[in-house]
């Protein structure tokens, strides 16, 4: 072996080749960035969007346990109601019954549990939750109704093994009156023991000489573990930690097509989603089962608070799915229950439903809502008349009332500029791309051309076919991919370009229930398990994006090289930095890269100040571009590096790029 003894400054010399100018990297660009000039943009730039899509809302980040707690339907002769989820203990009979004394109004069946004169000593039910349930040494909070004569002591609660029986924790719920009315029983469930996976059923087991040859009714029978922030009826922490970690700015909720409904009785009735579940019916939802509507309006508002964001409240604009729509005669009906929604989010308590808000629910410090959305996808519902009336009259309805009511909210029309609508100024638009990576590096420029009286939300974005791919049944990826979280990267720097004229972005949808889905794409994908509870190759690149989301654009001049196959973008952060945005497309070679920012040179002679420093993140994934992260292998496929950079003089960084990477250069503080 020979040693080399090369001096210290020759290293350098050699390390900053092969750093900068690697033989391979005959492309270059070398950037200025100047100080002033931009733009502001929006404060709400990247957020998060959601409906309860298979299960991404029951079953998903509402932590509920419980399936089919109360036995809801929201349109029978489309969701019969049923025993889904529920089985008999011990040779129990289960049956639905709709009694002349229900629970409810709003929940008419219950579960009757009858006991055969020669059963077992204990007797009851069990749910098995949404395809299983996490049981970890943990205060688990319950509660559930019965109606009926029990001579018994006590209802025992407990969560075991679906596979072997063991049980994990059981509690005794002593019994406070037996009779005719319904009496709610409330218990908390610690187990002393965790389960070694998810195949756990919850059971409330009696004691069936109390009840011997009869029988007792059950309802909304509720479970939950502990929720994010320990809100009662709350959200699930994993999912909820996972989406505080991309720092979003804004919710839109609750849909998404979940706002419309199937047929025109069936849409998002918000003043049914609030106040006590025994008073929710639950609705029919659009994506192939019933809602128990426990994920409800007040709900939303509190994830919106727990996150610290920005609502953008989707009101119905009175179109279904299935194409019924509200004749112009009867639009005020859809506008009204808007302006009602709004006065029991925003009223003081003097008003009718501002006094509904604060004296039900006790929620007396009124929230604000500054982004209202009227609709979803008006421009494609609604069969052949629904985008025509959207413009006639359903619009322009929601608009005259709005503008003389709440003329601070910004109003957003659901299509947007590019789906053919003149939106009249100051509302603004919502464009879905759902695109190959190749559209949506193509749309790098979309928004050059517009300007900012057309004010566009990005309500959802996702790539989700491979190059070359069509259809909604066509060949759609099993997960996000590295390349097409890299076109979507493309997209969004090219929306933070034109920040000014955006309202903000989201991926959509960001949840996917790994047991129940029709959407592959998602940046958050869950299960009963929580191990489960993994993250995309899209979440990776939403975060680095989000985290450094630019709130006022900078101009960026090129000096050599331009645009394609980098795509980039410069700005300030709400932290004072300065940061340039970048990603490669398409190239066959590394980019070889020199950002100046003429700011920072000029602070960099103030004699206090002798180097300037900034760190570059940057994504990479597999050589494949099609790799994807695979939640039962628990891989990911995305590398992130970090590297502290020195500025040369002027405030020059330098820096190589690979082909399909995504990197932020952002300057520390001083
Ligand atoms: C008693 O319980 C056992 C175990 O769950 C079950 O196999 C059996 O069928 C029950 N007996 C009756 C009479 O239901
Ligand atoms: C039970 O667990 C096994 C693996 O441990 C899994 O394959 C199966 O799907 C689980 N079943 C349910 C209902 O969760
Ligand atoms: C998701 O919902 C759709 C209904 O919109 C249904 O057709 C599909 O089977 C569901 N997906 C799964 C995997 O259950
Ligand atoms: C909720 O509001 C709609 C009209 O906006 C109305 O049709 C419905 O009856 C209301 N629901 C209840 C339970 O009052
Ligand atoms: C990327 O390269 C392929 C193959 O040359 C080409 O078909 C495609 O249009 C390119 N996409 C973009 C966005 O440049
Ligand atoms: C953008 O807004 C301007 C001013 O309201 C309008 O004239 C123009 O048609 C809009 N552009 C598009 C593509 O709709
Ligand atoms: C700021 O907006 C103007 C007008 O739309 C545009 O010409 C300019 O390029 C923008 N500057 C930056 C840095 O984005």
């Amino acid at each position: 072996m020979v040693h080399f003894h090369l001096n210290p400054s020759l290293w350098a010399v050699l390390l900053a080749f092969t750093s900068l100018q690697p033989c391979s990297a005959d492309k270059r660009v070398d950037l200025i960035v100047r100080p002033d000039g931009g733009n502001v943009s929006s404060p709400i730039m990247y957020g998060l969007m959601h409906e309860d899509i298979n299960n991404s809302g029951d079953g998903g980040i509402y932590a509920e346990l419980i399936r089919n707690r109360a036995f809801q339907s929201g349109d029978e002769s489309r969701y019969p109601v049923t025993l889904d989820g529920w089985s008999a203990v011990n040779g129990a009979k289960l049956s639905l019954k709709k009694l002349s004394q229900p629970l409810s109004a709003a929940l008419p069946y219950s579960m009757n549990v009858a006991v055969p004169s020669s059963s077992n000593k204990t007797v009851g039910f069990a749910n098995a939750g949404y395809w299983g349930m996490d049981v970890k040494v943990q205060k688990y909070t319950g509660s559930f109704y019965v109606k009926g004569a029990y001579q018994g002591k006590s209802f025992t609660a407990s969560l075991q093994s679906a596979l072997t029986g063991e049980v994990f924790g059981t509690t005794k719920v002593p019994v406070q009156k037996a009779g005719n009315d319904w009496v709610k029983y409330d218990f908390n469930l610690v187990p002393e023991k965790a389960a070694p996976n998810s195949n756990n059923t919850f059971a409330i087991t009696f004691d069936a000489a109390g009840v011997r040859g009869g029988s007792l009714d059950f309802n909304l029978i509720s479970l939950f573990p502990p929720t994010y922030k320990n809100r009662p009826n709350g959200l699930r922490v994993d999912i909820m930690e996972a989406l505080a970690a991309l720092k979003p700015k804004f919710l839109r909720f609750p849909g998404g097509n979940m706002l419309e409904g199937n047929t025109l009785p069936t849409w998002w009735k918000w003043n049914e989603t609030i106040g006590d579940l025994k008073n929710r019916p639950g609705r029919a939802g659009v994506w192939g089962y019933p809602l128990s509507a426990g994920l409800g309006l007040v709900e939303y508002m509190q994830w919106c608070e727990d996150l610290n964001l920005e609502p953008i409240l989707a009101v119905w604009s009175g179109l279904a799915l299935d194409g019924g729509e509200l004749p112009e005669s009867r639009i005020d009906e859809a506008v009204q229950s808007a302006l009602d929604e709004l006065e029991f989010l925003t009223g003081d308590a003097s008003t009718h439903w501002g006094g509904i808000r604060a004296s039900i629910l006790g929620h007396t410090r009124p929230w604000k809502i500054r982004y209202v959305e009227i609709g979803n996808e008006d421009w494609l519902g609604g069969g052949s008349t629904g985008f025509e009336n959207y413009k006639k009259y359903r619009f322009p309805a929601f608009f005259k009332a709005f503008q003389e009511k709440y003329p601070e909210i910004q109003l957003i029309a659901s299509p947007s500029v590019f789906d053919g609508m003149t939106i009249p100024k100051p509302a603004g638009g919502d464009y879905h791309p759902y695109l190959t990576p190749d559209n949506m590096v193509s749309s790098f420029n979309k928004f050059d051309s517009l300007t900012r009286d057309n004010l566009t939300l990005i309500g959802e974005a996702a790539s989700t076919h491979p190059n070359g791919g069509i259809g909604w049944s066509g060949n759609l990826m099993p997960f996000p991919w590295w390349g097409g979280s890299v076109g979507e990267a493309i997209f969004l720097l090219g929306l933070e370009r034109n920040g000014d004229k955006v309202i903000g972005a989201t991926y959509a949808p960001g949840l996917r229930n790994l047991n129940r889905w029709q959407w592959a794409m998602t940046q958050i994908q869950h299960a009963a398990d929580p191990a489960l509870t993994t993250l995309s190759t899209s979440y990776y690149v939403w975060k680095l994006l989000g985290t450094t989301a630019i709130t006022k654009t900078l101009p960026v001049t090129a000096t050599t090289g331009g645009i394609g196959p980098l795509y980039y973008v410069a700005g300030e952060t709400e932290r004072g930095s300065s940061v340039f945005k970048a990603a490669v497309y398409n190239s066959t070679e590394p980019v070889a890269v020199s950002v100046q920012f003429a700011g920072l040179g000029e602070k960099v002679k103030q004699p206090h100040k002798k180097t300037a420093t900034a760190t570059l993140t940057v994504l990479t994934g597999p050589t494949n571009p099609y790799e994807y992260n695979d939640p039962w292998k628990h891989n990911n496929v995305v590398k992130e590096t970090k590297t502290k950079l020195n500025a040369k003089e002027g405030g020059i960084f330098s820096f190589t790029l690979p082909q399909l990477s995504v990197a932020v250069l952002e300057t520390d503080g001083e």
